[in-house]
């Protein structure tokens, strides 16, 4: 198969395993391509992209901006507070408008869960869901997957825990979808506060003992709390969170094993993560964000194979 069986990226839960696959095998060679002296090619020569960021984003919205240009898509950036939504403008008519300049695909993120499958049902462009409220994150899920394949040579049967405040969380929705599509087995740990009602239905372990969690890992990601999405307190004090739940060194030197660390950023050093942890071999942050770029151009590449032009 060399084609996407969706028109979009929405999430992670409407691809099929082997869409997975090709993403990743078109991402190992564009990989190569940002790792040569000249890390561009002509492949999107005639897209042009447009990015609408309606929430902040430092990684994301860089890594696609720099994926596109790798490819030589021409690209126009929208951030939501400089724009004319303030003055009352609804997102199909936002949208229709940069379609109406001959913009090819979207990439969006948006507070809202949904806003994106919204839009890919309303306007006739290309949409890839760069992050929808706690709804998904499917670009980070397979940077993210794709990072652990890289370490350790397959992500099936790898045992992978997912750390922290998973109800609010996107990036855990995606992850869990994908690990389980790839055949790894996930776990899910924090404050049963912060673990939705649901999260057995999804087949996932749930623990709540952050030592016994990574006793059974191959592999740690840590989350962030998502402050901004908190509408109550779900725990004591942030100290507290961090004394049960933030990994620190001496919880590494106490297993049998080593273990790889992973965190999708931004981090919040001393609270979920030590800093000599984020720091340390065993942490592969700053490889998933390389590895975000080459995804990317890998998504991109495909989705725009699919474009059908007027004759
Ligand atoms: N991981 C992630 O989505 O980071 P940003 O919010 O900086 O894009």
């Amino acid at each position: 198969m060399s084609k996407l069986s969706v028109e979009h990226l929405i999430g992670i839960k409407s691809l099929k395993e082997s869409d997975i696959q090709l993403i990743f095998e078109t991402a190992d060679n564009f990989k190569q391509v940002i790792n040569r002296p000249i890390k561009k090619v002509p492949t999107l020569r005639d897209i042009t992209i447009a990015n609408l960021f309606f929430e902040n984003s430092t990684r994301t919205k860089l890594s696609f901006e720099l994926a596109e240009k790798r490819l030589s898509a021409d690209v126009i950036n929208f951030a939501a507070s400089s724009s004319s939504v303030s003055k009352g403008e609804t997102l199909v008519d936002t949208v229709n408008n940069i379609l109406a300049m001959k913009v090819d695909m979207v990439v969006m993120r948006h507070p809202n869960p949904g806003a994106s499958v919204f839009l890919s049902q309303r306007v006739n462009s290309k949409i890839i869901n760069a992050g929808d409220g706690a709804h998904e994150h499917p670009t980070q899920a397979l940077l993210d997957a794709y990072s652990i394949r890289e370490k350790l040579n397959d992500v099936n049967g790898k045992k992978v825990v997912i750390v922290g405040d998973i109800l609010h969380s996107r990036v855990a929705m995606s992850n869990i979808f994908c690990l389980q599509k790839l055949g790894a087995e996930v776990m899910v740990c924090g404050p049963q506060t912060l673990l939705p009602k649901y999260i057995k239905e999804m087949g996932v372990k749930v623990e709540t003992n952050l030592k016994k969690a990574l006793q059974w890992c191959d592999v740690a990601n840590m989350l962030r709390i998502q402050m901004e999405r908190l509408d109550i307190s779900y725990f004591p004090s942030l100290r507290e969170y961090t004394m049960q739940f933030g990994l620190t060194s001496k919880m590494l030197d106490e297993l049998d094993k080593p273990i790889t660390i992973m965190h999708p950023g931004p981090i919040n050093r001393g609270v979920e993560i030590s800093s000599s942890i984020a720091d340390s071999e065993q942490a592969i942050i700053l490889d998933q964000v390389e590895n975000g770029v080459a995804v990317r151009m890998a998504i991109l590449y495909l989705l725009a194979q699919k474009i059908v032009r007027p004759q």
